[in-house]
């Protein structure tokens, strides 16, 4: 089913919780109901898919069409001796999946319970968390391309998944509409404990079960990062910086706590943006209605009532300070609209 609404309130619609409007917003239900959205005469020229608003920063009034996908089926779809495939529609919340593979006895999606956001959103920016990423169980990706009005599949491969990165970052940016995407889950157990105090946090609650592993994730989360519906904010509003290994080597010597990540690229290094930041000396840091969160210094947070060009002066007063103390450019994770 469709619906349109005009000059619609995005304060519930935004984790930021800015006070914007959009021109026009249509929520629709199923896939086909984006042929008859992009193909009726007035179909949207300047469109955005608005999922769980988990990602999003609005500066001002969005003056185009927000798509909305409402639609929430999880469904099995294939069966084998190791694994189950899961297909799960675009509006599915994120950690409702997770927790429903979790209950199936399914593993690879409890490293990322939690993170905010929609299912549609998940290959778009690869969402990751603890050793993990969206990539590592996604199969294939269904949506709808709106210059040719046709519905498609990609595979992972075709998805060219990378840190935060996806073909629908790139080349089918403002082109594509995730409507639903397949999960390969294991039957068999696959502890990924590797990233920081996880495998800690996992003993202490009585070892590695798939309802310990998920437990502890979202404790340390719940400890790290604030929650959306008391404060503000957009989780980690900079991606971790990827820089020459030459450079990050330089700095090390320099900061010999400095955190520094391998990646599959052997002449780079990914550096950790809240570390750059807290030692910039800016975790806690608050001006008027915007601050950096006191915890995870990545996280921007709206102290209530800020509009999106405070968090944007904010951010950009961060960006400079790291790159006077550092001389790293860290970017924007957030999509900035
Ligand atoms: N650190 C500090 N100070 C801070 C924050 C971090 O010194 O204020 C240090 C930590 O001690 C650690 C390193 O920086 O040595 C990395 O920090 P952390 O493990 O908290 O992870 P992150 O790199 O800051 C990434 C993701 C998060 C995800 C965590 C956990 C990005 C941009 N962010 O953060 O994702 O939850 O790893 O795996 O890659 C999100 O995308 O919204 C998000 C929260």
């Amino acid at each position: 089913m469709i619906k349109e609404y005009i000059d619609f309130p995005l304060q519930e619609l935004n984790s930021f919780h800015v006070e914007e409007r959009a021109a026009k917003i249509i929520e629709f239900d199923s896939a086909s109901d984006l042929d008859i959205i992009f193909s009726a005469p007035n179909r949207p020229e300047k469109w955005y898919v608005l999922g769980g608003g988990n990602n999003i920063l609005f500066t001002k009034r969005y003056d185009g069409t927000l798509i909305h996908p409402v639609g929430c089926g999880i469904n099995i779809i294939s069966e084998d001796n190791d694994s189950i495939t899961i297909e799960a529609e675009a509006a599915v919340e994120w950690d409702d999946l997770v927790e429903n593979c979790v209950e199936r006895a399914l593993w690879g999606a409890e490293n990322l319970s939690l993170i905010p956001g929609s299912v549609g959103a998940s290959p778009v920016q690869n969402i990751g968390a603890y050793g993990a990423e969206a990539k590592d169980i996604i199969s294939r990706v269904h949506y709808f391309d709106t210059e040719e009005c046709q519905h498609h599949t990609l595979t992972n491969e075709e998805c060219r998944f990378g840190y935060r990165d996806s073909i629908f970052k790139q080349e089918l940016k403002g082109r594509a509409i995730i409507t639903s995407v397949e999960f390969r889950l294991s039957k068999h157990p696959a502890p990924n404990l590797g990233y920081g105090d996880l495998a800690a946090e996992t003993e202490t609650r009585g070892g590695a079960t798939l309802i310990n592993i998920r437990e502890a994730v979202c404790d340390i989360r719940r400890r790290k990062l604030p929650d959306t519906s008391k404060i503000g904010n957009a989780g980690s509003f900079f991606k971790n910086p990827v820089v020459d290994k030459k450079v990050a080597d330089q700095l090390k010597e320099l900061h010999e706590d400095m955190p520094v990540y391998p990646t599959a690229d052997e002449s780079k290094c990914k550096l950790a943006a809240g570390w750059l930041i807290d030692r910039a000396g800016l975790k806690g840091y608050r001006n008027e209605k915007v601050g950096v969160h006191e915890r995870q210094a990545l996280v921007l947070v709206n102290l209530g009532g800020a509009t999106g060009e405070d968090v944007i002066a904010l951010a950009q007063s961060v960006q400079q300070s790291v790159y006077d103390k550092f001389g790293i450019k860290i970017e924007p994770e957030v999509n900035i609209l």
